[in-house]
């Protein structure tokens, strides 16, 4: 006979088992929304089978509309081209933007880039060497392109500017400079007035190096934690400091034959500038497709524009895990509705979360695979093998650059294809 107090033990073992197994999560995820489920009818119907960007063309036009009318003319938009890899693309934003202004990262995109109207400002500082090679292969085929008036290298030391300086001298070349300001991010830039004055003076002893503005990137207003008036301090520091390096350079250089492109800001922090300050133009990209790391209160009133699409190949009806450790998969599956079925798809492992239809998730369990990624499910879904299933890239640099030519969906078909950008840095 069990005694007494052993008794109340095990009754209280069993109800503690009951209330954990009840507290096991629900079975949770939809079909696709309207949205989705047209979306891969027109994929289908455009016979795409294989992992595939889609460029939503209207939400893209909103977008872009949407900035046009918060920026409300009061600064100039320069795009962003590594966040919008893509000629057509910068062309279609383009067009709402009515500029030219880009700003480029990368020696082979500036290859490309360096034609036609467009104005060009370096967003990263390049090495005198890969400047070299720029002027060595621009040609005729550059399209009237004039670098002298349409280009400016951002330099961020006093040493790399010697270095352009020599190169000027070596090569006859007139060269614009954009000073990289440290506006508080710290990922580079001039640091103080000391170095500034150093760099001012090169530019003022060299007339071939022609000044053209400043570049002061803020970033970690956005990123820094959200506590009381911590990033209002950052926004007003950066602002002073950006106000102070301005007017000290216009104060010791004849003001350049043009207005000085003073660029600030990015995405996440555009919506903070007004015009009533000396920055004269804001940097945008990203904001314009709205990947998920975008989703930031200064941009919810912009969605989403860009998806990646992708066929399941198998769906496994009960989740099993590889031989040796299956009981694993059989507990995993039994306690979570969720992991019941596996759905494995064309491709993965990109910087990218499921999003229709809704509940899938990669598997913490079976690992992750860049050839056939499974997903776990509970099956509500009802995924069959060809149906498409829908991801949301967290950024758009380099992920649009990943797949081969961007699906343009529009008015319920795929009307358009548009080739990317080579994905090289
Ligand atoms: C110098 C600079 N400006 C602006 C941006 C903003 O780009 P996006 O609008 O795509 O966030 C970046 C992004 O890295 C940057 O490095």
């Amino acid at each position: 006979m069990i005694a007494p107090k052993r008794r109340a033990l095990l009754a209280a073992a069993g109800i503690g088992a009951l209330g954990i197994w009840a507290a096991r999560p629900r079975a949770n995820g939809a079909p696709h929304t309207p949205y989705f489920a047209d979306l891969a009818q027109a994929l289908k119907r455009a016979g795409i089978a294989t992992p595939t960007l889609v460029v939503d063309r209207a939400q893209l036009l909103r977008n872009a509309a949407q900035v046009m009318a918060n920026v409300k003319s009061r600064m100039d938009v320069r795009l962003v081209v590594k966040s919008l890899p893509c000629q057509a693309l910068i062309d279609t934003v383009a067009a709402v933007t009515h500029s030219r202004k880009m700003m480029l990262f990368s020696l082979p995109q500036l290859n490309l880039m360096a034609k036609g109207d467009n104005d060009i400002l370096l967003g990263k500082p390049m090495p005198v060497a890969a400047a070299a090679s720029f002027y060595q292969h621009a040609t005729a085929a550059n399209d009237g392109f004039a670098a002298e008036r349409q280009l400016q290298w951002l330099i961020d030391t006093p040493e790399r500017l010697a270095q352009y300086r020599d190169l000027a001298r070596q090569q006859a070349l007139d060269l614009r400079i954009n000073l990289e300001i440290d506006v508080g991010l710290h990922r580079g830039g001039i640091p103080d007035l000391d170095t500034l004055h150093r760099m001012l003076a090169i530019l003022q002893s060299e007339p071939r190096l022609q000044w053209s503005g400043m570049m002061g990137y803020d970033a970690h207003i956005a990123k820094i934690p959200d506590l009381p008036g911590l990033r209002t301090a950052a926004l007003t520091h950066a602002r002073e400091v950006y106000a102070r390096f301005a007017a000290e350079t216009l104060n010791m250089l004849k003001s350049p034959n043009r207005k000085p492109s003073f660029n600030v800001a990015g995405s996440p922090t555009y919506r903070l500038y007004d015009g009533s300050g000396i920055e004269n133009e804001l940097s945008i990209g990203s904001a314009m497709v709205k990947a998920s790391d975008f989703d930031l209160a200064s941009l919810d009133d912009l969605k989403p524009a860009v998806f990646i699409a992708t066929p399941v190949l198998k769906v496994m009806e009960k989740f099993s895990m590889p031989y040796g450790v299956e009981a694993i998969g059989t507990a995993a599956r039994l306690w979570d509705p969720n992991q019941r079925k596996a759905v494995f798809i064309y491709g993965g492992n990109w910087l990218a979360d499921p999003v229709s239809p809704g509940g899938l998730r990669a598997s913490g369990l079976y690992g992750t695979s860049s050839n056939q990624q499974l997903l776990s499910a509970s099956g509500v879904q009802q995924l069959q093998p060809d149906d498409i299933v829908f991801f949301r890239p967290r950024q758009s640099e380099a992920v649009l650059q990943q797949f081969g030519d961007i699906a343009v969906y529009e008015n319920g078909k795929i009307a358009e294809s548009w080739p990317v950008f080579p994905a090289t840095g």
